[in-house]
């Protein structure tokens, strides 16, 4: 891995991409947020070890910058493909694909990303085919069809999050007090983030609201995370620990909860950070409403229910040793450390897409959903 890249002092972090390519290196360009907030450092990966190292470790994470990053990290790695024929070219394609898709199992957007990519390659093969085009000229065909898909998937995530954002900002009301889990902000996306969308919007519009940032054991991206940027943008955000949120929602401080996603079963079951369910439970009791933000990349209609969700587990050390001076558990104990959980669809009160809000029962929803976006085919860029 190339080394980090200082950050100049007069911009804040949201004047920063999460997720770029520079074209004429041919490098992923992303912010290495392990080391956020306290260092502002920006990373340039160009080998497939280095990008598969760089999701797996959370330099880049979050739902939706994962699938942006790994959009532009397979056109790299297509552009270095080195054969002579298209069959060749596609099962080295698939391996380097299959390989970055092993990088965490959660995140759905991940996986969409990549066949998205992997299904304009076939198409444009298919096409260069049937045309008798030579290899060569093919070959050249294929990465300008790649390049244009990945900045494609980056512009749309623009786009879907701000829609996020407009349909999310009619559910609250001026001076309401926000709650979030985790971070699905804007270092989770390419702008707003999915939870964060309807806070930044009503910034703008002066709805002064006041968000409760959960810090979000054990990798703590609530209080790295969107602690940071909301309070770099001038967010009136309170961080609270984890165990907090019943507090907070028993005081009548909170009007809302909004989280992000990283998988939505076809039923509506919802997989984010871990902590989240335990969110909508607290949420239920107080009757607070509970929002998940979710990109339809996101909604998995191919899981019928959260049951089927792969959850990652993670190393011990996150929880025994990672932020402390010293280590804080005792050496050799168990410990269990699931990075998400499935929010059962029954907790939530409705699902944030950027083709609108989808309520329970969730199928039905989801297929109204879908319609819609296939009837609008819009044309981002
Ligand atoms: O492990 P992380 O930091 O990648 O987990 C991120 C989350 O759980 C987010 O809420 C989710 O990916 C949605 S991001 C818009």
């Amino acid at each position: 891995m190339k080394g980090g890249e200082p950050m100049s002092d007069n911009k804040t972090i949201l004047d920063y991409e999460t997720v770029d390519i520079d074209f004429e290196t041919g490098e992923l360009v992303i912010i290495d947020q392990t080391k956020l907030p306290a260092k502002t450092e920006i990373i340039r990966l160009s080998t497939a070890k280095e990008i598969w190292d760089a999701i797996y470790l959370l330099q880049v994470r979050g739902a939706p910058a994962i699938g942006v990053s790994a959009a532009f990290g397979i056109y790299i790695l297509a552009s270095k493909i080195e054969n002579d024929t298209y069959d060749g070219f596609y099962d080295e394609l698939v391996k380097q694909r299959d390989y970055l898709d092993s990088s965490r199992p959660t995140a759905v957007n991940l996986h969409w990303a990549l066949m998205r990519m992997d299904g304009l390659a076939q198409s444009t093969i298919k096409e260069c085919k049937s045309n008798d085009i030579s290899y060569e000229e093919g070959y050249k065909r294929i990465i300008e069809a790649l390049k244009n898909e990945a900045v494609k998937i980056k512009e749309e995530d623009i786009w879907v999050c701000k829609q996020i954002g407009e349909y999310g900002l009619s559910l609250v009301k001026p001076g309401d007090g926000i709650l979030t889990h985790c971070n699905a902000g804007q270092l989770a996306t390419c702008k707003y983030g999915t939870a964060t969308a309807p806070i930044y919007l009503g910034q703008e519009r002066g709805y002064n609201f006041h968000v409760f940032a959960d810090e979000t054991r054990p990798l703590l991206q609530g209080a790295r995370l969107t602690a940071y940027e909301l309070h770099s943008a001038g967010v009136d955000v309170t961080l609270i620990c984890d165990n907090m949120s019943a507090m907070v929602m028993k005081n009548g401080w909170v009007n809302a909860v909004f989280v992000g996603c990283d998988r939505v079963a076809a039923n509506g079951d919802t997989a984010n950070k871990i902590g989240t369910s335990v969110v909508a439970t607290v949420a239920k009791r107080y009757g607070v409403p509970f929002y998940v933000c979710a990109p339809t990349s996101t909604i998995d209609m191919d899981t019928a229910t959260g049951d089927e969700i792969n959850i990652e587990q993670r190393k011990a050390e996150e929880v025994t040793e990672m932020w402390y001076k010293e280590r804080m558990a005792p050496e050799g104990v168990k410990v269990f450390n699931p990075a998400f959980d499935v929010t059962d669809n029954e907790l939530i009160a409705g699902i944030v897409t950027e083709y609108g809000i989808a309520r329970a029962p969730y199928k039905e929803a989801f297929e109204e959903i879908f319609k819609k976006k296939k009837e609008a085919k819009i044309n981002i860029l």
